[in-house]
């Protein structure tokens, strides 16, 4: 299948909100029936919206979950200035501009026994996309998703049921869609809420490699969150030498390939070559990335 996009696959089409429920820390899901975006969708892709009819530039959200039979797909968004705040006034039934399914997804088959799921604040909605993608696909996988966040988790954390010696005993809370699936799930936070382990999502993800030193080849790693989140994740997946990829953010005007405003920095090679987040990626592989220097 080829899985690129580029502006010949991308569309532009109207949705409808059907519902948007609105959560702790200005986080919001919603979600639109749009079948022409969902027939094509893939794990790792972005929409492009347009947020209100009076705000000509469009911002990206990544796509959470998808429904193929009933035609919607969920996001889930934090306010976090003008864009997403005239988002989070969408009502049901509101009409809403939206370009996409847009770039390359993460890898979607031949998965290792354990694929480590990284999702930190915002970037929790691709790991969802992706585990519930790679729980269709194979039995042979059995993800781990590990996410953080230091403002309340955007849904009701409860104790899992589902017993691992690969995680600390004590950290049980998870994400109960995710358990309702049968996908381990575990969460992170510095802010002490219950059940949860205390620190970053990245050390949690350390303990778990260190507690699997002899089988971490049946280990590899997709991460999603901000980029000091995702320098660490780099980092760790070269410490346990884990083929790892990691979904980037940027700031975007067209995110369709034409105006390079969202170029990064990829090594290939000897060569250092800008590649463009919003079609070149926003998935690459962590090895690749040559994060800006602070
Ligand atoms: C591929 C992709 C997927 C994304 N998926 C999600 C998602 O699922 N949920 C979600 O809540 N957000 C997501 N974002 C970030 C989201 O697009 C921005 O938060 C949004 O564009 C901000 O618009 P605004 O008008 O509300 O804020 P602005 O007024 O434009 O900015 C407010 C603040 O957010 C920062 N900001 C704006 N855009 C970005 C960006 N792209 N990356 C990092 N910081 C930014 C600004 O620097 C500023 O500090 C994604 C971004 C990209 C590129
Ligand atoms: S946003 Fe224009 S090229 Fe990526």
């Amino acid at each position: 299948m080829n899985t690129r996009r580029h502006r010949g696959t991308i569309k532009s089409v109207s949705g409808t909100v059907l519902s948007i429920d609105h959560l702790a820390a200005e986080q919001h899901v919603i979600r639109i029936e749009c079948p022409e975006i969902v027939n094509s969708a893939l794990p790792g892709n972005f929409v492009h919206l347009r947020c209100n009819r009076e705000l000509a530039m469009r911002r990206p959200m990544s796509i959470m979950r998808v429904s193929k039979n009933q035609g919607w797909f969920d996001m889930l968004f934090k306010t976090v200035g003008v864009g997403t705040d005239l988002l989070s006034q969408q009502s049901v039934g509101d009409e809403i501009s939206v370009l996409g399914p847009i770039g390359v997804p993460f890898k979607l088959e031949g998965y290792r026994k354990r694929p480590l799921l990284i999702g930190g604040g915002v970037g929790i909605p691709p790991m969802i996309y992706l585990a519930e993608h790679i729980k269709d696909q194979t039995t042979s996988s059995q993800p781990i998703v590990l996410m953080g966040s230091e403002v309340p988790f955007p849904f009701q954390t409860r104790p899992s049921q589902i017993m691992s010696t690969q995680c600390p005993p004590e950290v049980l809370a998870c994400m109960p869609l995710l358990e309702d699936w049968k996908v381990l799930s575990r969460l992170a936070t510095n802010q002490g809420y219950s059940g949860c382990f205390n620190g970053f999502v990245t050390d949690l993800a350390k303990y778990i490699l260190n507690m699997n030193r002899s089988s971490l080849d049946e280990f590899e790693i997709f991460a999603c969150g901000p980029n000091t989140m995702l320098e660490a994740v780099k980092a760790l997946a070269n410490e346990f030498s884990l083929p790892c990829q990691i979904s980037l953010e940027e700031h975007m005007a067209c995110a369709v390939g034409g105006c390079a405003g969202c170029a990064v920095e990829i090594q290939e090679g000897q060569n250092i070559a800008m590649k463009r987040v919003c079609v070149d990626g926003p998935v690459f592989e962590a090895e690749t990335v040559i994060f800006p220097s602070k």
